[in-house]
């Protein structure tokens, strides 16, 4: 049985939480809260040790795996407290928000012969990874173009509003986006330009962003994504891939979060003299497969491949490219 350490008691940490009690093989044995009234909540759903300070549970407490859920800003802090603890980290995303503290954060996992994985959940969200698998079998022939976006309210919810200052999130263009410029990665391998425009909400942050990259093998990918949505705006994601020899196409519309991400659109396949094809993907739930996933990594000894820190690095220089690009109004190269 792996011992896994819960750091936050946020939105997010709640989703990791029931996602961990439906794993086999893994026990959070406690959980690691600053806020006392938070902490309090958690506690009574879930009935799990808690500690206000991260060094006296790791002290006090025989932890495998620390899952990081806490606000972006203090990733690097406790990923190295972890692993020069000793433990394996899986990180939400993005895996920070400088190329120093990601570098960081990658080092002293390595020092420390610990996994690091970061939670691009998009690599294990069913229509997203049939998609892949669709495109690897050559459905579409060579890949031209993707589109994809991601629009939601703005988060009101988070602990503290640290999500609304870009100086702790890194803003939409960061926090949001970064799913999609890391699962355009996945689809067309290695970026080579950048160039972006944005939108800045009232508090300065970058928060609805296009972004264009130009990938070394030709091929284009346009991604959308904000959080300047209004009212009861459905949070709603999803992809067009333009291939030589067929398209397909997602779109999805959830609750004003992710809570209703069940719901099921198929996706659809158009290839010349052939009529649409609907591909209905089995609904598993993407959080609870990546934790699995990670949970595999550790038991078998095999480093993660999906959600590395490499790809999450790769990820996080093209969202600073893009902010960067739409600031000075012109092309990134990296
Ligand atoms: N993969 C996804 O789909 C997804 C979705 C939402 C959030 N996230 C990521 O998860 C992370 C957490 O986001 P969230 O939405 O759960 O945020 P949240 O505000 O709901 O929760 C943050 C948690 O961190 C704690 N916290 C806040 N300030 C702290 C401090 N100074 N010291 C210690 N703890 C502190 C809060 O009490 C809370 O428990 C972020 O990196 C975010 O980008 C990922």
């Amino acid at each position: 049985m792996q011992r896994v350490a819960l750091l936050g008691s946020g939105f997010i940490a709640s989703v990791h939480m029931e996602a961990w009690k439906k794993i086999d093989g893994a026990e959070v044995c406690a959980f690691f809260e600053v806020h006392p009234d938070k902490a309090l909540d958690f506690q009574k759903k879930h009935d799990v040790p808690h500690y206000d300070s991260f060094r006296n549970l790791l002290e006090r407490e025989n932890v495998d795996i620390v899952d990081i859920c806490l606000p972006t800003f203090l990733h690097r802090e406790y990923t190295e407290m972890a692993a020069n603890a000793g433990k394996h980290v899986f990180c939400e995303k993005p895996i920070a928000l400088t190329l120093d503290d990601a570098l960081a954060m990658k080092d002293v996992c390595v020092r420390n012969g610990v996994y690091l994985m970061i939670g691009h959940v998009l690599r294990f969200w069913g229509e997203y990874v049939e998609t892949k698998k669709l495109l690897d079998a050559g459905v579409c022939g060579k890949v031209r173009f993707v589109e994809a976006f991601r629009l939601s309210v703005t988060p009101v919810w988070s602990v503290g509003g640290w999500i609304l200052d870009p100086r702790l999130s890194g803003g939409a263009s960061l926090d949001l986006h970064i799913h999609d410029l890391d699962y355009v990665n996945w689809l067309l391998g290695e970026p080579e330009k950048v160039f972006a425009q944005g939108i800045c909400s009232e508090k300065g942050s970058l928060d609805h962003i296009t972004t264009q990259v130009q990938y070394k093998n030709g091929a284009l990918a346009m991604v959308q994504g904000g959080w300047m949505m209004q009212g009861d705006f459905p949070f709603t994601c999803g992809f067009r891939v333009v291939g030589e020899k067929g398209v397909l196409e997602w779109t999805f519309r959830a609750g004003v979060n992710i809570e209703e991400r069940g719901k099921a659109n198929p996706v659809v396949l158009y290839r010349e003299h052939e009529t649409r094809r609907e591909i209905q993907v089995q609904a598993q739930d993407p959080y609870r497969a990546e934790l699995q996933y990670f949970l595999n990594c550790v038991e078998r000894g095999t480093p993660p491949e999906l959600g590395t820190a490499d790809q999450a690095i790769l990820a996080l220089r093209v969202a600073l490219a893009a902010q960067r690009s739409a600031l000075e109004g012109s092309p990134v190269i990296l």
